[in-house]
């Protein structure tokens, strides 16, 4: 199904690009207000990742002749507000926000991989790709609970307010 495709391929640029942004407003943080080089360091990895899956997206949109979503603009501001923001609550907080949004992603890159596998065989790059991208974000996953990424107490209520809104986001940008 085409549309099924653009939603597919839309959602992941729009979800790499806010993963960027993320990672954009921590290190804005880590640079300006709190210095943590080796946190600092970690995220510029991670966010190297994030570039790669980006582009693949951005080559996909070109191709495919899919627009972005609509709501790109608004996805940076939060995107930034919240790496931003977490990175002040914390080292816990910002290893937290990796470690919410990659179990979101986990789960979304599967269920995309079981789709295309199932009803879009064709799709070979895709299907290889999402598989790529899901090691990654596992990875960064793993790093952020190396890291200290903690659910304990408050940071329970941020984990569920970041998986709800990252949900909200993923809907809204299939469709807009
Ligand atoms: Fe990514
Ligand atoms: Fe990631």
């Amino acid at each position: 199904m085409k549309n099924k495709i653009e939603e597919i391929i839309r959602v992941d640029h729009a979800g790499e690009r806010g993963a960027i942004k993320i990672y954009d407003g921590q290190l804005l943080a880590l640079q300006l207000l709190k210095a943590d080089p080796d946190l600092e360091k970690k995220v510029a990895e991670m966010k190297e990742h994030e570039k790669e899956h980006l582009k693949y997206f951005e080559q996909q949109l070109a191709e495919r002749k899919i627009r972005p979503t609509l709501f790109l603009p608004l996805w940076d501001l939060l995107g930034t507000a919240l790496g931003f923001g977490t990175v002040m609550l914390g080292k816990k907080a910002a290893m937290l926000c990796t470690a919410s949004v990659e179990e979101v992603i986990d789960k979304h890159y599967s269920d995309q991989i079981d789709y295309l596998s199932k009803y879009e065989k064709q799709e070979k790059d895709l299907i290889s790709k999402f598989k790529k991208f899901r090691q990654d974000e596992l990875e960064h996953r793993d790093i952020a609970y190396q890291e200290g990424a903690s659910k304990e107490g408050a940071y329970g209520i941020l984990d569920a307010l970041i998986k709800i809104s990252s949900k909200a986001a993923i809907e809204i940008s299939k469709k807009i």
